[in-house]
């Protein structure tokens, strides 16, 4: 079965985002989990999605501006993952949205279609964001690995990755890697559904 891996960056206190509603200490949204060669699909929460694609859109259409969230001209890794995202498949949770820019964007309506997906064959599927959806995941067993990324910085406010989680769930610590600017890399497995050691 294809494998569902999350990636986050987070500050130490577990925020995704601060009270501003985005993650200024996060110079550059790539990749940074080393996902790209293993995966062939992305999911997506709802609440992340138009932001997501206008942001990649954005770096498709005109690689050497700045960008509007982190102010700086995109990173190559960043052109990199534009160029990746525009041809693979998104599949968005949302109960709302409707339309897309993208054409290889699809809506799901429930968790089984992510199950379902899962049962398909291809490469491992990148669960990108938001907190919500994550937790959600997460809670329903579908998640396989979390990778994440731990910024030296206790943002205060703003929005946990896990604030709504519901259930206990154990986690197998896999990697630990030190990276520059203090940023830590933690590799954790995830237990099947209802093992929640
Ligand atoms: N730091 C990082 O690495 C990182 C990574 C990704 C995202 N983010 C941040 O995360 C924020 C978005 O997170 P979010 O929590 O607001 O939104 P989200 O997780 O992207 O999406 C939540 C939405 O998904 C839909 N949904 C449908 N069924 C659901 C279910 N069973 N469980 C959960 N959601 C379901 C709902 O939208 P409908 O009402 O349309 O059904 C819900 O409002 C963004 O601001 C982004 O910047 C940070």
């Amino acid at each position: 079965m294809r494998k569902l891996i999350a990636g986050m960056k987070l500050s130490l206190d577990g925020k995704m985002e601060g009270p501003e509603g985005t993650a200024d200490w996060v110079e550059a949204w790539s990749d940074d989990y080393g996902l790209t060669p293993q995966i062939d699909a992305c999911v997506l929460g709802g609440g992340m999605y138009p932001g997501y694609e206008h942001y990649w859109t954005a770096i498709q259409n005109e690689p050497e501006k700045p960008i509007w969230i982190t102010g700086g001209a995109p990173t190559p890794a960043e052109i990199a993952w534009a160029r990746f995202a525009a041809q693979t498949p998104h599949y968005v949770l949302s109960n709302t949205l409707t339309s897309a820019l993208w054409p290889k964007t699809h809506f799901v309506r429930g968790l089984e279609e992510i199950a379902a997906l899962k049962q398909q064959s291809g490469k491992d599927i990148y669960l990108i964001g938001g907190a919500r959806a994550t937790a959600s995941f997460i809670d329903a067993g579908l998640v396989d690995e979390l990778r994440l990324i731990v910024y030296p910085l206790i943002a205060g406010g703003g929005k946990a990755l896990f604030a709504t989680s519901e259930r206990r769930r154990g986690l197998e610590l896999r990697k630990v890697q030190q990276l520059p600017d203090g940023r830590a890399s933690l590799i954790y497995g995830i237990g099947a559904a209802g093992k929640t050691a």
